[in-house]
């Protein structure tokens, strides 16, 4: 059986993208069953073109975390999902989620853990002047951007890169290094 995979995002979902291209043309036997997001968030249109059902969950302002927290994992949980992919979702996952997954949600983030963690990975690599970034999956534990790291490939930072141009060529190398992991896990758990 392929590997039922959830993708969880929050902006323009290009890694989505990606994941869904190399499904398309059978560089992945996984198949991606839902796509969701904390918002409406535009990479949503992606996966409602190719008919992936979608969901939006969104945490209002002042509502309970924990609640938002159980029923986002309830959420995923009704897609059977046997790997939870966050693909640029800027929520951080509470107990009961990871209760539920820890061991089967990765993450990717744009930067070379455990450098530059947290939201502006990108913005921060360019204020410390480092030459060399990159990006890094990791498998998502209870802290922010602090589980086991899966694999990292570097990328240069080019004089006059602004943090639009370097995220744009960190994603370049993101988007292939996820599909990577995907394949190897389906290899190796599928
Ligand atoms: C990626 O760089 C990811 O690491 C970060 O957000 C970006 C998502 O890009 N958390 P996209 O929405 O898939 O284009």
């Amino acid at each position: 059986m392929p590997l039922r995979c959830v993708v969880l995002i929050s902006g323009t979902g290009t890694l989505l993208q990606a994941l869904m291209d190399a499904v398309a043309r059978g560089d992945l036997r996984a198949s991606i069953v839902a796509v969701g997001a904390d918002r409406k968030a535009e990479g949503l249109a992606r996966a409602e073109a190719a008919g992936i059902p979608v969901f939006v969950h969104r945490l209002v302002a002042g509502a309970d975390r924990t609640q938002w927290d159980q029923e986002l994992t309830d959420k995923v949980a009704a897609y059977s999902a046997d790997l939870v992919i966050s693909a640029g979702f800027m929520k951080l996952v509470g107990s009961a989620f990871l209760g539920r997954f820890a061991g089967r949600l990765i993450n990717t983030h744009p930067a070379l853990l455990p450098s530059f963690p947290g939201p502006h990975a990108v913005r921060d690599a360019l204020a410390a002047g480092v030459k060399v970034t990159g990006c890094t999956v990791f498998a998502v534990d209870e802290g922010v951007d602090t589980g086991p790291i899966i694999a990292q490939e570097a990328v240069r930072v080019l004089p006059g890169d602004d943090e639009e141009s370097l995220h744009e060529r960190i994603k370049q190398t993101e988007r292939r290094l996820l599909v990577e992991v995907v394949k190897g896990w389906e290899e190796t758990h599928g």
